[in-house]
């Protein structure tokens, strides 16, 4: 589904991404850690079609991501409401950019405001929402676009500890039922391992790809698997790669 080939990108003279390759297949689930700067946003950015790299390769479903915007659902880093829209409508934006009919998403989000802890909101300004009410309201507009992947750029980083673990498991539900791809970016090794199948650390900038973990526990998991011995392993695999990384580009 994603084929990611020898990745390079450099903005200006500063080198970012130095061969970066990786594949997740139809219904697969990859996170990317990595040291601040190393850029994990930039592979996003790439694979959302806003960014043309300036080697390699990036595909989705066969076709070239480049110049491409809208094969993927992209949350940004940072939240990207519109404040001229209420929340309701801030939600529908993708599903309408799409051509989708208006009311089936007016009611897919309606259904989701709950769940997202937002209920009651639908009708406030962005400017009347609490950070990480704005973050969840992007992740839940993400899920309303409707299309097949998922690019999830730090989406719980915002939120207190509770709500992140709660929403954690809500999407580990949703996608042991729905077909959706997904790459995440995340600093919290946990999250990584608990929603993902494969988890890939990379490098201080320029970002290449030092190690592969793969997460093979059936969905949806529960919590408790954080204390499981062979996960705690795996995590280790994973803290012992960052540290070999050193300190943050920037
Ligand atoms: N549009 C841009 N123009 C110039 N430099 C950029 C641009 N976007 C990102 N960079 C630089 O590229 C590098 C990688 O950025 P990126 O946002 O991909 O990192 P990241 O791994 O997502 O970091 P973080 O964990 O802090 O979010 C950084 O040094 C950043 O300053
Ligand atoms: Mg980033």
């Amino acid at each position: 589904m994603i084929v990611v080939d020898r990745l390079q990108h450099r903005f200006g003279i500063l080198d970012v991404l130095d061969d970066v390759s990786f594949e997740v297949g139809r219904g697969r689930f990859c996170a990317l850690v990595g040291p601040s700067g190393c850029g994990k946003s930039t592979v996003l950015r790439i694979l959302a079609g806003l960014v043309t790299p300036t080697g390699g390769r990036a595909d989705i479903d066969g076709r070239s991501v480049v110049g491409r915007v809208g094969q993927a659902a992209y949350m940004a880093q940072r939240d990207l409401l519109l404040p001229w829209r209420r929340a309701l409508a801030n939600a529908t934006v993708g599903a309408e950019a799409r051509g989708l009919d208006r009311r089936s998403a007016r009611a897919e989000a309606l259904a989701l405001f709950e769940r997202f802890g937002l209920a009651g909101f639908e009708q406030s300004w962005p400017h009347q929402m609490s950070g990480g009410m704005r973050q969840r309201l992007a992740l839940l507009r993400t899920f309303v676009a409707g299309l097949d992947v998922l690019l999830l750029d730090e989406p719980f980083g915002a939120l207190d500890a509770i709500t992140r673990r709660d929403l954690q498991c809500w999407l580990d539900e949703f996608l042991a039922e729905h077909d959706r791809t997904v790459v995440l970016v995340t600093h919290d090794v946990d999250e990584a391992l608990l929603l993902a199948d494969e988890v890939l650390v990379l490098s201080p900038r320029p970002g290449t790809v030092t190690a592969r973990v793969t997460s093979p526990y059936p969905h949806p998991r529960p919590s408790a698997l954080v204390t499981d011995a062979d996960f705690v392993s795996r995590k280790a695999t994973i803290l012992a790669a960052l540290a070999q990384a050193g300190p943050p580009a920037g």
